[in-house]
């Protein structure tokens, strides 16, 4: 029975390694973007990059043990489950308030030693404590400048911009001349 058990599990690894999850391999262009914008210094990029981008951005490295089953799957569920709570390729489409929101549990995440997440340090290693609180000082910088530096005001769906009284006047005199 035990060996008939062992065969039926065999069998079902064999068959899952031809399963294969589709990769999360975009343009390294996104993430850049997104350091360009929170002004990363190159230690944090480095840190962010061996232990993060991962599942947060949409650009996954892939050694070799990544594309055995059932790692690969695994890591494809979280990778599926990261990038939607928080995904840095992502960062030009976050409102200002989204950001800080982001920044804070990316904060919290890192002091209460939730990510990076569990099984993924057995391989990769734990974040360094000089190394988190690298990640967390540079952080509170970008969360306290957020909404300063930006020039033109957010436009996106659900953010409403109070409309003065002389805008309206000044579209109803253009549209009155021709
Ligand atoms: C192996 C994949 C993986 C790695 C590596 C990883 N994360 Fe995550 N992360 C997740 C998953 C899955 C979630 C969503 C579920 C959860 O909160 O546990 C998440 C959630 C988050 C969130 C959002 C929490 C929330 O409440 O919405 C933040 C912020 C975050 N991670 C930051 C980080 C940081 C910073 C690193 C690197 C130091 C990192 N993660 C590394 C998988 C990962």
């Amino acid at each position: 029975m035990i060996k008939r058990i062992f065969l039926l599990l065999f069998f079902v690894l064999v068959i899952s390694q031809f399963l294969r999850p589709d990769k999360n391999q975009g343009s390294y262009d996104s993430i850049a973007t997104f350091e360009a914008a929170a002004e990363a210094p190159v230690e944090v990029k480095t840190i962010l990059q061996s232990n993060c981008y991962d599942c947060h951005s949409n650009t996954t490295r892939y050694p070799w043990f990544m594309e055995v089953s059932p790692i690969t799957h695994w890591m494809s569920y979280q990778i599926d489950e990261g990038k939607e709570h928080f995904n840095v390729s992502e960062w030009d489409s976050y409102t200002d308030k989204q950001k800080d929101h982001k920044l804070e549990e990316f904060i919290e995440m890192i002091e209460k030693k939730e990510m990076p997440l569990k099984p993924y340090t057995w391989i990769h290693g734990e974040l360094s404590g000089q190394d988190a609180e690298t990640l967390v000082n540079w952080a509170k910088v970008v969360r306290s400048g957020i909404g300063k530096t930006e020039e033109t005001p957010q436009t996106k769906e659900g953010d409403s911009l109070p409309i003065k009284e002389s805008d309206t006047t000044a579209i109803e005199e253009v549209t009155a001349e021709e």
